[in-house]
């Protein structure tokens, strides 16, 4: 099944308005395919009624399930594993160091799909900076636009599939326990997360200064144009000292930002 070239370029614009997100010539397959459940959800037998109803521009909650369909949340714990271990040899760190004086620390994920990233943080700063961090203000904020993989982050539960997916065994035991259906992250780590649904290509809002930005995987679905932008606004939102991390194939020409991925990063404090 495929949409008609008119239909595929009101989707191709609709989800770059929407969120930024490029769709390449060749996807309209990919985008019949998730827009066929959607579809079928609502009762509507083809893909017409869909896009009529969606150029309609009425139903907010009908654009969201679009957009959602078609992003790709794919996650796991401790991606790129070398990328952690440079967080936690290096950057990290690094910026307590400077953090010092304030005894305060804020990290965002900002993409954070169903939250394997933000944990995989959280694990970090109680496993090997717990006892420096006593007493500090730490905010560890997360967000993404989708609000199904939100949901699931906020509730920390994972399948059997997703836990074994980038976590040892030993981590598993200490910040997991088994459910009936799931395993479920600690409290404690769970609450040291807060979790926002935020579009990076919409109205943003208030938000800290940030020691740390892993915005990871996602300027690759997006057009330059967004890319840009989200990098600039980003850039605005760093402390001087602060550092991003980007995902292993993305990179971007803002020759004034730390990117934590190799050792790069000034070694004063401002
Ligand atoms: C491939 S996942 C990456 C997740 C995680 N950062 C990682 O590297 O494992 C991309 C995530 O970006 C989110 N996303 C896509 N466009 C977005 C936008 N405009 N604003 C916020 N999140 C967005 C998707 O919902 C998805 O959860």
């Amino acid at each position: 099944m495929t949409l008609s070239s008119d239909h595929f370029e009101f989707i191709c614009r609709f989800l770059d308005e929407q969120a930024g997100i490029a769709l390449e010539a060749d996807q309209n397959m990919f985008v019949a395919s998730r827009l066929l459940p959607v579809a079928q959800r609502h009762g509507w037998t083809n893909l017409d009624s869909l896009i009529n109803k969606l150029r309609d521009h009425h139903d907010r909650l009908l654009a969201q399930e679009v957009v959602e369909s078609l992003v790709t949340h794919e996650t796991s714990f401790f991606r790129d594993p070398h990328y952690f271990d440079e967080l936690t040899e290096h950057t990290l760190p690094r910026i307590i160091a400077c953090r010092v004086p304030e005894r305060r620390l804020a990290i965002w994920c900002a993409a954070c799909s169903t939250g394997q990233e933000a944990y995989s943080v959280a694990m970090i700063l109680q496993e090997r900076f717990a006892e420096q961090l006593r007493d500090w203000s730490v905010d560890l904020l997360a967000s993404d636009l989708s609000a199904t993989a939100l949901q699931q982050a906020q509730s920390g539960c994972y399948t059997e599939v997703e836990i074994r997916r980038g976590l040892s065994d030993a981590r598993r035991a200490q910040h997991f326990r088994r459910e009936s259906t799931c395993w479920r992250i600690n409290d404690r780590l769970r609450q040291m997360v807060r979790f926002q649904k935020t579009n990076l290509n919409g109205t943003w809002p208030q938000l800290p200064t940030f020691d740390l930005v892993l915005l990871r995987n996602v300027l690759i679905y997006m057009t330059p144009s967004t890319r840009q932008s989200i990098l600039t606004r980003i850039r605005n939102s760093l402390h001087p000292t602060g550092y991003l991390m980007l995902g292993s194939t993305e990179s971007t020409n803002f020759s004034s930002l730390q990117i934590a991925r190799g050792r790069v990063g000034s070694e004063h404090c401002m």
